[in-house]
């Protein structure tokens, strides 16, 4: 396994690979990874097969992170990941620091981004005001640089999965999106890397996202009819009320290739439900 910091290095062995026929399979991260990252980079090597190469990408990206949000603190265990990572059969982690991806950028003179003006409105573009065109930056400046047949991303970010592949789809990258399922601790909640900042209790109670999407799920099942988004707004909310650390920011119901809300709530509609387990924010997602 190689590990490759310059931009330069990454684009060239790409170009390399490219030139010898040989396909590129690709997970971006931010590191600090955990088994949901790990079956992304296994989906990878089966979509590439074992004469294509797998780079995972360990970014942790300053653009997508608000004045007020955790970017300071964001876990990180570098020499963790690239054990994970030389465990799983990884060609090259790519690990950039922020000189390489935004060259200039502390000296005011890094001034392009990327802004996807539909997908990216509602829920985290509304919760989090610049966080997309962050993320759709840094995953187009990746794409440039490994130049990936195939990139895996996690359903958990489903909004960010949607916005990706529209912006693929928009500027006419050759890549395949795909969107891998939420990988899961076995009691329900779903792997992230922010699960670290709940220590003590506060763990225990981030199971309420998962009983909050399970209930919301039951109900529509039970109904003969479409289900009011409002009724099932008010039984998330019945929901958390008793988990004392949690507190809702937002749930929606929504169209999954559209992402437009919908009122009348069917199977088949997709759920997005971020709550705070006392300051962090937990994101999850299901299919009704
Ligand atoms: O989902 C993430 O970890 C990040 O948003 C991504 C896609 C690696 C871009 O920084």
């Amino acid at each position: 396994m190689r590990t490759v910091t310059s931009v330069v290095s990454m684009q060239r062995l790409a170009l390399k690979w490219r030139g010898e026929k040989i396909r590129t399979g690709f997970v971006p991260t931010m590191g600090f990874l955990h088994e949901g990252h790990l079956a992304l980079v296994r989906r990878a090597r089966r979509l590439v097969g074992p004469r294509g190469r797998v780079v995972v990408s360990i970014y942790v990206n300053p653009t997508q992170f608000g004045p007020k949000e955790d970017l300071g603190r964001y876990p990180r265990d570098f020499k963790r990941d690239l054990s994970l990572c030389r465990a799983e059969g990884v060609d090259v982690v790519f690990a950039p620091g922020d000189a390489e991806m935004y060259p200039g950028k502390a000296e005011g003179r890094y001034s392009t981004y990327l802004i996807e003006e539909q997908l990216s409105r509602g829920m985290e573009g509304a919760a989090r005001p610049g966080h997309f065109r962050g993320v759709a930056t840094v995953v187009a400046k990746l794409f440039n640089l490994v130049l990936p047949d195939v990139a895996v991303f996690g359903a958990k970010d489903f909004q960010q999965a949607a916005v990706i592949r529209r912006m693929v789809c928009d500027l006419n990258f050759p890549v395949k999106i795909i969107v891998a399922p939420t990988v899961r601790e076995p009691d329900g909640v779903a792997m992230s890397s922010r699960n670290k900042y709940l220590v003590g209790d506060l763990r225990a109670q981030a199971t309420v996202l998962g009983h909050s999407i399970r209930a919301v799920r039951a109900a529509v099942a039970q109904s003969a009819k479409p289900v009011a988004a409002a009724r099932l707004r008010a039984l998330v909310r019945e929901t958390i009320k008793p988990v004392p650390a949690a507190k809702l920011d937002y749930v929606e119901f929504f169209d999954p290739i559209t992402l437009a809300p919908v009122v009348a709530v069917a199977r088949g509609t997709q759920m997005a439900l971020v709550v705070f387990v006392g300051e962090t924010r937990l994101i999850d997602n299901g299919l009704l």
